[in-house]
């Protein structure tokens, strides 16, 4: 029993929460972490109360919402995002569907570099337009952290206008927003066969643009397309000089040892990871590097080599999953859909395939210490979900039972019932 009666800003009572927190037996296999007949405290940003509405005792808040059974979860993040981009690329969508695969339409100037031109074009009240319906959808899907990238201006100003559009969109909304700079991404045509000259050029950029605190992490693309290890390490050298922490696109179309790379670099994540091999995982094990699962851009492609998840699964590597939201490989804002497809292509249990929007997205933005499970101190970003079992996330297709978001405390969304 409790003497002192406990006051919350928010308190949502009569709720069943999937914590996905070892504080509540997630590693030690209580399915999601899961507390039934619970309550959620919330003061000052933060979760001052977890448990059951027994443990709870007396208690008071200036909001107190019923939740009449539906669930909580950790609010959901999407660690890998291009979402801030100009143009469409449906064009190569029936180019390929006719036949020229991915690879070829970017050879020819396509793929990245015609969604390169479009944003250069854009001002960035522009970009911010065409930006704002794929951000509220993810919002809309109880997304309360999301990742984004830059990689589509391939030149300063258009780098920053990128990175720029990203933290308003944040700032506007009350979600959290981690920038990524990609600029190593494509090699822009000004630069056709002069790629160590603009890898020089990609390398001051990244020191203009932290100055401006543009940057949360750096992100490059290591493919046959794209830029090889050597060029990659020579931006994380850089990245690592600035204390900023790096990621990596690998291994999506071929196995390029850019994963063991970003490992050997404590790399937060290797991303896509069809192609990986078991000496790379073996690197990510050592250095507790998260694999992010992208089964959209995957099924975009008509993909078949599957990533390897019985391997990862045997060393323990942490898998996250994202929407890769981007105009070529994933037009997609959807991140339950990519729950989805983690669990039918992939395999994932409905389980992990909510670590991988929770929990370790959260590591894969270098977050865990504050948000992606739902336990004491922890940032108070949760979700409510009108579903019967945490399962539901991944199972249905098309439909979104959200009924509120909190992130930090503060209500981005909520629809009473
Ligand atoms: O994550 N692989 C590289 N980058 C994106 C695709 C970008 C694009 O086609 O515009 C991806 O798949
Ligand atoms: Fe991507």
């Amino acid at each position: 029993m409790r003497v002192n009666m406990m006051q919350f800003d928010v308190l949502i009572t009569n709720t069943n929460i999937a914590t996905m927190s070892d504080a509540f037996g997630y590693a030690k296999k209580t399915p999601y972490g899961a507390i039934h007949d619970g309550a959620l405290g919330i003061k000052d940003g933060k979760i001052a109360f977890v448990g059951t509405e027994d443990e709870l005792g007396v208690a008071d808040a200036h909001k107190i919402i019923d939740a009449k059974q539906s669930w909580l979860t950790p609010a959901l993040i999407d660690c890998h995002t291009h979402l801030v981009y100009g143009g469409n690329r449906s064009d190569e969508f029936e180019m390929r569907l006719n036949g020229m695969d991915y690879q070829e339409i970017a050879k020819q100037g396509g793929g990245i570099l015609s969604t390169v031109q479009a944003t250069r074009q854009s001002s960035i009240d522009e970009l911010y337009k065409l930006s704002l319906p794929r951000f509220k959808s993810l919002m809309k899907e109880g997304v309360g952290t999301i990742e984004i990238k830059s990689g589509y201006g391939l030149n300063l100003d258009g780098e920053r206008k990128m990175l720029q559009v990203a933290k308003k969109l944040g700032d506007d909304f009350g979600i959290s927003v981690k920038k990524t700079y990609l600029a190593l991404h494509a090699l822009p045509s000004e630069y056709m066969a002069k790629a160590d000259e603009y890898v020089n050029q990609a390398c001051n950029w990244l020191k203009v643009l932290h100055d401006e605190n543009l940057v949360d992490a750096v992100d490059a693309f290591c493919e046959s397309i794209a830029f090889d290890k050597n060029q990659v390490s020579q931006l994380f050298d850089v990245a690592k000089s600035l204390g900023l922490p790096v990621k990596l696109h690998a291994e999506q179309m071929s196995d390029m040892g850019g994963a063991g790379l970003v490992a050997e670099f404590n790399g937060l994540s290797a991303d896509h990871i069809e192609y990986l091999s078991t000496d790379s995982i073996i690197k990510m094990a050592k250095h507790d590097t998260v694999g992010v699962l992208l089964p959209t851009a995957f099924y975009t492609l008509k993909e078949t080599k599957l990533p390897p998840i019985d391997t990862m699964r045997q060393y323990g590597i942490k898998m996250a999953v994202s929407t890769d939201c981007n105009p070529g490989t994933s037009p997609s804002t959807s991140l339950l859909l990519a729950m989805n497809m983690a669990c039918t292509l992939f395999g994932l249990t409905p389980e992990e395939a909510l670590a991988g929007t929770t929990i370790h997205a959260s590591k894969a933005l270098g977050l865990q210490n504050s948000k992606g499970q739902i336990a004491l101190g922890m940032d108070a970003d949760v979700a409510l979900w009108d579903i019967d079992r945490p399962a539901d996330l991944s199972y249905l297709i098309g439909q979104n039972h959200l009924q509120g978001l909190w992130v930090a405390g503060k209500a981005v969304m909520y629809f009473a019932q």
